[in-house]
């Protein structure tokens, strides 16, 4: 990303591990993220939600169902939506047990112990804001989060991304050192306005043309494309000069670029 050092270091694609190693690891737990690391990942992608106490916790999906054992833990709660439980109520989940291997210990990180956790790595963050209208306030939550753990904002090794532009527009506003991500595919009439505070567009990668990318990067931003998991579509999109690859298999891209 646009000033990490592993990034600047790298001279070439960077490498992001999607949910840390989620190819081979539960998504969005430290032993993905450590997983990830390990495998030749540059960046480390997390999901960022709010539990009903408004603590930050890790969970791509709207509930807690689908990666954790949260049905049989609190059957009462249903539809087990992230912001319904508290944050003790989340820390008693297992967060491992659904994918195979030995991620048994795995719960569902707060956010500030994921940082602490990877503070170390030398890996780069790119951190995604899920569902920003869920949650009224978290712009200014994840803001204070970061400072608490300066090692990442004095590093440069943050970005903060979201489908949500307003909510980018306003947390760019809090923190204007931390370069933006837009996900999703603005339209070649939005893309200036857009840059006046985004650093980055972060489209899918199946739509992608070589031609957006040139127009992206005409101003002055940057490309990731997501979620890529085949040599095949890892090789079309550095075809097109992105600036990074956003995959569930960091290993897979870092034999690529090395080969
Ligand atoms: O980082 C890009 C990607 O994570 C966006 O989609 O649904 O996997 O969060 P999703
Ligand atoms: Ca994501």
């Amino acid at each position: 990303l646009l000033t990490t050092p592993a990034v600047a270091a790298a001279d070439s694609v960077v490498n992001i591990a999607h949910r840390g190693a989620s190819a081979y690891a539960p998504e969005n737990t430290i032993a993905a993220f450590e997983l990830a690391a390990s495998m030749g990942a540059d960046v480390f992608e997390l999901d960022v939600q709010e539990t009903k106490d408004h603590e930050l916790v890790l969970m791509h999906d709207a509930t807690l169902s689908r990666t954790t054992d949260v049905e049989r833990v609190y059957p009462a709660l249903a539809p087990w939506n992230v912001g319904d439980l508290t944050l003790a109520q989340i820390r008693r989940l297992d967060a491992g047990s659904w994918r195979s291997g030995d991620y048994d210990d795995e719960r569902v990180p707060t956010l500030g112990e994921a940082l602490r956790a990877m503070s170390g790595s030398g890996l780069g963050l790119l951190l995604e804001v899920k569902e920003p209208e869920r949650y009224p306030g978290i712009e200014a939550r994840i803001a204070a989060e970061l400072r608490r753990n300066p090692g990442w904002l004095a590093g440069s090794r943050v970005v903060v991304q979201s489908f949500d532009w307003g909510s980018m527009r306003e947390f760019h506003g809090l923190l204007p050192d931390v370069p933006i991500g837009l996900l999703g595919t603005p339209s070649a009439a939005e893309l200036p306005g857009l840059a006046d505070f985004a650093d980055q567009i972060n489209p899918p990668h199946a739509s992608l043309t070589a031609a957006y990318v040139r127009r992206v990067h005409g101003l002055g931003m940057e490309v990731l494309a997501w979620t890529a998991d085949t040599p095949d579509a890892m090789r079309r999109l550095l075809g097109y000069d992105v600036d990074g690859i956003i995959t569930n298999r960091p290993d897979l891209l870092d034999d690529l670029l090395s080969g």
